[in-house]
């Protein structure tokens, strides 16, 4: 299909400070990308841009083949799905699991009088089955485990079958258990033929699933390098991302990071 996401010069500016300076990032349907940066990098700002969820303050963003700017949001916005701590956190505990997906595609938080069809809950049962949290469609949301609400999360956010799927730092908070678990989950979502175009934001390198594509190194909300993945996520380019000096290792496709002395 081509371009999912073309930034182009993308500035976000609040209180003088840029969060963003002059972002420019094309993201194509087969892409899976990573973006790769430490706290305050601007990660979760460039998604929330990326979900129609922010305008730039200067530059251009196209989304879908939308403009930010020349389109309604709410319309663009069913077309993206998103997964965020900030999301998570209002989603009702009692809310049951497999309401927590349905509502997805009435793009509501909370099961509140709209009535679901049956086959919007046969799909949400198919994708939290795919998601190994088929069991649980009928306990509460606040039951469950970190691990088993990030699935969850991931879940909902197919819902809509999304032409695009940001994951804010799905991995963030899980035990190494659950951490490898969930990169699996994600690895064959990624290889899958018919997923979305992917970006999943994290500050370890140890999170990137083997058939991810592409990284975006960013800091201080500039792009410090952004490509193949195999030519992009270097010692050198690691080092001036996070501000130290680090080796980087691939190892059976997986990879890791530390501090070089
Ligand atoms: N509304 C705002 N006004 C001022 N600064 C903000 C605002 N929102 C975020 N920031 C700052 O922007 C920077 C980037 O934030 P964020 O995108 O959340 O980074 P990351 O997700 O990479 O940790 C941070 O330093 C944060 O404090
Ligand atoms: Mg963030």
């Amino acid at each position: 299909m081509g371009s999912v996401l073309e930034l182009t010069d993308v500035t976000i500016t609040r209180n003088g400070t840029k969060l963003l300076d002059a972002v420019t990032w094309s993201v194509e349907d087969a892409h899976r990308w990573v973006v790769l940066g430490p706290n305050g990098a601007g990660k979760t700002t460039l998604l929330q841009i990326a979900s129609a969820r922010m305008h730039p303050t200067s530059g251009t963003a196209t989304i879908l083949g939308e403009t930010l700017g020349q389109v309604d949001v709410f319309e663009l916005r069913p077309r993206i799905g998103l997964t965020s701590a900030a999301i998570a956190d209002r989603i009702p505990r009692h809310e049951r699991v497999d309401d927590v997906v349905v509502s997805a595609s009435y793009a509501v938080l909370g099961r509140w009088r709209e009535a679901y069809d049956e086959v919007d809950h046969e799909r949400a049962r198919r994708l939290l089955a795919w998601l190994g949290v088929g069991e649980y469609a009928d306990r509460t949301f606040g039951t469950l485990s970190e691990g088993e609400r990030k699935r969850v999360q991931i879940a909902r956010a197919l819902m809509t079958d999304p032409e695009l799927l940001l994951m804010d730092e799905p991995a963030a908070g899980l035990d190494l258990g659950g951490r490898e678990s969930l990169v699996r989950t994600l690895d064959e979502i990624a290889a899958d033929e018919w997923a979305p175009a992917t970006v999943l934001v994290t500050h370890h390198v140890e999170e990137i699933p083997p058939s991810f594509t592409h990284v975006l190194l960013l800091r201080g909300g500039s792009v410090m390098a952004a490509g193949p993945i195999g030519e992009t996520l270097t010692s050198p380019a690691l080092s001036e991302t996070f501000g130290l000096p680090l080796k980087v290792v691939r190892s059976d496709d997986r990879w890791t990071a530390r501090a070089d002395r």
